[in-house]
């Protein structure tokens, strides 16, 4: 595995790998690597001939209250990781090589409504900061292809959107989410939960998913279903900022064109903020249908 940490190594580097013919899957992360980042790799590899993996902990995408200081950074046991995967290429920039005339004068990307709703009225400016990393990482890397996680549904639905609407020539594929035998999806806040929030972790995915049985059998009170939900994860001990239940391709209200159906949820459980979600196909003929894991 080759390393990187600027950006004209990097395309000199690459470029020899599109002389040869050869097609560039990318997988863009924060690092803290876990199953679900490996499964990310395993897609890019069997859809590509190189992957090339990003760690850059974003600074423009965390909130003045959020602690970008204590985002854990896990490089050399990331490196390893990904050594065992076969990745290619590691690009690994510091944020001076993003950022080389600060933030606050950075030209910015911005997704309007659908990066406005869902996290992105908790976390105002986050998604703009996610987007605006993305097309950097993606000027830079130039990939045939993208792989980002369903967990995050929200980002994976924005990224989409930049690309189509900024006719950026590259295939975004989404990756179903990894889930501990619990239910409970991996991600690298899991770390930070101690014993007891562990052990309440779980009730977001149930309440998930009796949420989508609830609407696959036809229940289609969705305040009543949100607000009953919402109560579920409160009892546990979480926190709730949302539980919604929207259409899956515009993140807004379900409407009688809707085909699929995301019930997204975001929560603190102490002072980490998990996200999950589910979805659900609508059959046209009957109206409600087939189950789909998020
Ligand atoms: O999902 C993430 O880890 C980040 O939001 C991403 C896409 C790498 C951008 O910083």
């Amino acid at each position: 595995m080759r390393t990187y940490s600027t950006n004209v190594q990097l395309q000199s580097a690459l470029r020899d790998f599109r002389q040869k013919g050869q097609t560039i899957a990318f997988v863009p992360t924060m690092g803290n690597l876990h199953e679900g980042h490996l499964d990310l790799v395993r897609k890019a590899q069997c859809l590509c001939d190189v992957v090339v993996v990003s760690i850059f902990v974003n600074p423009l995408q965390f909130g003045a209250n959020e602690d970008l200081d204590a985002y854990p950074r896990t490089m050399a046991a990331d490196k390893e990781k990904l050594f065992s995967e076969g990745v290619h290429v590691l690009y690994a920039p510091a944020v001076e090589e993003i950022y080389p005339e600060g933030m606050a004068t950075q030209t910015q990307v911005q997704v309007p409504d659908l990066g406005d709703t869902l996290c992105g009225s908790s976390r105002p400016g986050h998604f703009d900061g996610v987007t605006t990393v993305v097309s950097k990482l993606f000027n830079i890397v130039q990939p045939d292809l993208a792989v980002f996680g369903e967990k995050d549904f929200q980002q994976l639905s924005i990224v989409r959107k930049m690309v189509k609407d900024l006719c950026m020539p590259i295939e975004i594929v989404g990756v179903a989410t990894v889930r501990d035998e619990d239910g409970v999806a991996k991600s690298s806040r899991n770390g930070y939960l101690n014993p007891d929030q562990r052990a309440i972790a779980p009730v977001m995915h149930q309440t998930l998913n009796s949420c989508r049985e609830a609407i696959a059998c036809g229940f289609d009170n969705f305040l009543q279903l949100e607000s009953h939900a919402r109560m579920k994860l409160l009892q546990a001990g979480f926190e709730p900022d949302y539980f919604a239940i929207r259409d899956a391709r515009t993140l807004q209200t379900v409407t009688a064109e809707t085909e699929e159906i995301a019930i997204l949820a975001a929560a603190g459980l102490g002072d980490t903020r998990l996200i999950d979600n589910v979805r659900l196909a609508l059959n046209p003929v009957s109206d409600w249908g087939m189950l789909a894991d998020g």
